[in-house]
């Protein structure tokens, strides 16, 4: 049986690969640090390492020790209280877990970078072309840099690796979507700016079957955006929540100025007290962007991809275990 090690094992995504991973018969390393959660990683088949990321002998005796033979670098800030927390976490300790893997020369038959669509950067405003995978990079967040600059920096060693760059990901755990699940569910629709905006999604159990099948592909050195190949425009993605939710709201629109305006109140009293804000530059530039389709062409054609999910099926599911688990009331 293979080994795989999934690194960020303990958060929304990681939880899911270690899942389907045991599913799939893997002999399965959880990757977490020693303050890490464990609830959502019960099952008494998982093997536990501890990886601190900042310690390079450490990361070499680990994987010496273990030669794993897949490892999924998932581990990643989304967020970040200080801004240059994303080039240390998501650049450098990456840099430094693909330097110790070379230099234990206990090299995987694939190392899976989990990457996003934010590398790339969203598509332009003012059409409804979607990005590509290989179009150039164009990043207009912290966290696209730093999720660039790592795949650039992976692409220059001599590992075999995919990288795979999801667009928004949504399920069971997630705590960023669930916020307007939460915000629907109390009778609110929002609207960030008066333009249309264009979205896409990509169910998280469908995502985790993207990233095991390209772990055992003989497919390397490629990168793909995942999403579920559709696309939705905010309202759709309103309907579908309140159908699920079984609700009435009122639609509250916010002009992208307002927003611009507390974000600039918001970072002033950020230097003050030297911390990001919760709404930030980063995050203003993601809610502004109206255009954040994308083309999975490849991802269809190299990898056989074809989603379990779409919107409508993953906000049902995704809804009822809210429920269950009293996320939502
Ligand atoms: N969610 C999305 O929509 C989305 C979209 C595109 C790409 N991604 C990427 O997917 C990956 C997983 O994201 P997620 O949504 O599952 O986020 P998440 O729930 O916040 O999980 C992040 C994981 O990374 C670990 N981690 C964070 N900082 C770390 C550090 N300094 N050292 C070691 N481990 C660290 C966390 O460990 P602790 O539990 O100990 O904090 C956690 O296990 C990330 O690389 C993210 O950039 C996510």
């Amino acid at each position: 049986m293979k080994k795989i090690l999934i690194t960020g094992a303990s958060g929304f995504i990681g939880s899911f690969i270690v899942e389907e991973a045991l599913k799939k018969d893997f002999v399965v390393y959880a990757g977490i640090r020693t303050s890490s959660s464990k609830k959502y990683l019960t099952d008494s088949r998982i093997n536990f390492v501890e990886l601190d990321f900042s310690d390079n002998e450490g990361l070499i005796q680990i994987i010496k020790e273990h030669k794993f033979d897949f490892i999924v670098h998932n581990a990643g800030l989304t967020k970040a209280k200080k801004k240059e927390d994303f080039d240390i976490v998501n650049f450098q300790y990456t840099k430094n877990f693909i330097d110790a893997i070379i230099t234990s020369e206990a090299i995987p038959e694939k190392f899976i970078l989990i990457s996003s669509m934010a590398a790339i950067g969203p598509g332009d405003d003012n059409n409804t072309i979607p990005v590509k995978s290989t179009d150039t990079p164009h990043p207009d967040t912290l966290y696209g840099l730093s999720k660039i600059k790592t795949e650039e920096y992976l692409k220059g060693t001599k590992l075999p690796f995919v990288i795979i760059r999801p667009t928004g990901v949504y399920g069971p755990r997630e705590t960023d979507y669930f916020v307007f699940f939460n915000t629907i569910n109390k009778g609110i629709e929002p609207y960030i700016g008066l333009k249309e905006q264009y979205l896409t999604f990509i169910y998280v159990k469908d995502l985790v079957n993207v990233v095991l099948a390209a772990a055992t592909s003989n497919i390397s050195g490629k990168a793909y955006i995942v999403s579920d190949g559709k696309s939705y425009t905010a309202k759709e993605f309103a309907v579908i929540t309140k159908k699920h939710l079984n609700k009435k709201t009122i639609k509250m629109y916010i002009p992208l100025f307002i927003i611009q305006m507390i974000v600039i109140i918001l970072e002033s009293v950020g230097k003050i007290t030297d911390k990001v804000p919760t709404l930030n530059k980063d995050k203003y530039n993601v809610l502004k962007s109206r255009n954040w389709l994308c083309d999975i062409n490849d991802l269809q054609s190299d990898l056989g991809f074809k989603p379990d999910y779409d919107l409508d099926k993953g906000v049902e599911e995704a809804v009822a275990w809210y429920k269950k688990e009293q996320w939502l009331k």
